[in-house]
C-alpha cells in the first residue's frame, strides 16, 4: 500500500507549491467562468511564492505538503481567521484557502490525510472549527469536502455591478 506522508512545508518546498498553486488556479479556470478567476491575468508562480514564504513557520498559518511513496503529491494551505461574526464566543476559525492534489495521486486518500493533519494541528491550538469553500462549478470538490465531514453552514450570494475597477484601479 502507498505510504502517504504529511509534513509542514519547508523553504525548499516553496517553488513547487507556487507551481502547484498556478496549476490549481488553471484547473479552476478550466471548470468555471467565474469572473473572479477570469477577469485578471493569473498570478505568476513568483507571486505565490512570496505568499507561501510568509506562511512558513508562522504560528497561525498552515502549509502542509503530502508525499506518496516519496513523490510530492499535494498540499493544504490554511489560516486562522476570526469567525464571520467577529465578537462571537468562538475564537479563531481555521479557514482552508486551498487544497490541491496532483491529478495522478487523486482518489487515494491524500486530501483526507492532509486535512486530517491540519485538523490535528488546529485542535492542538484550541481551534474548534475549520471552514472550506468551493466553486459551485466544481461539484467534485463539494463531494470531497462532504466526504471529509464538512457541512454547509451559510450561503454566499453575489450580484454583478456595472463598475469596472481593476485590482489597481
Ligand atoms: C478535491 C481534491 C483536493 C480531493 O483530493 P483527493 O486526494 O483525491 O481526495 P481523497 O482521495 O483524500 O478523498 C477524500 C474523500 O473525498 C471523496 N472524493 C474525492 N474526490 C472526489 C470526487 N471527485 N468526487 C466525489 N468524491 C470525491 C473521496 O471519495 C473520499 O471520501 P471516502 O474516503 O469517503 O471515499 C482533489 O480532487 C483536487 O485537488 N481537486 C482540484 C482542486 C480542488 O478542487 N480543491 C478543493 C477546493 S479548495
Amino acid at each position: 500500500m502507498a505510504a502517504i506522508r504529511i509534513q509542514p512545508a519547508r523553504a525548499d518546498d516553496i517553488p513547487r507549491l507556487a507551481e502547484w498553486m498556478v496549476a490549481f488556479v488553471r484547473e479552476l479556470r478550466s471548470l468555471s467562468a467565474d469572473p473572479y478567476l477570469a477577469a485578471a491575468p493569473p498570478l505568476p508562480a513568483a507571486a505565490w511564492a512570496v505568499r507561501f514564504r510568509n506562511s512558513v513557520g508562522v504560528a497561525d498559518r498552515f502549509l502542509l505538503v503530502a508525499s506518496v511513496d516519496g513523490d510530492p503529491a499535494g498540499f493544504v494551505w490554511a489560516n486562522e481567521v476570526l469567525p464571520f461574526i467577529p465578537d462571537s464566543s468562538v475564537g479563531a476559525v481555521g479557514r482552508i484557502e486551498a487544497c490541491w492534489v496532483v491529478p495522478a495521486h487523486r482518489k487515494r486518500g491524500v486530501a483526507r490525510a492532509l486535512v486530517s493533519a491540519l485538523e490535528t494541528e488546529l485542535a492542538r491550538r484550541g481551534v474548534r472549527f475549520v471552514e472550506a469553500n468551493w466553486l459551485m462549478d466544481n461539484p467534485d470538490a463539494g463531494h470531497a469536502w462532504a466526504a471529509l465531514g464538512f457541512a454547509p453552514c451559510r450561503t454566499l450570494v453575489r450580484k454583478a455591478l456595472p463598475g469596472e475597477r481593476t485590482p489597481h484601479g
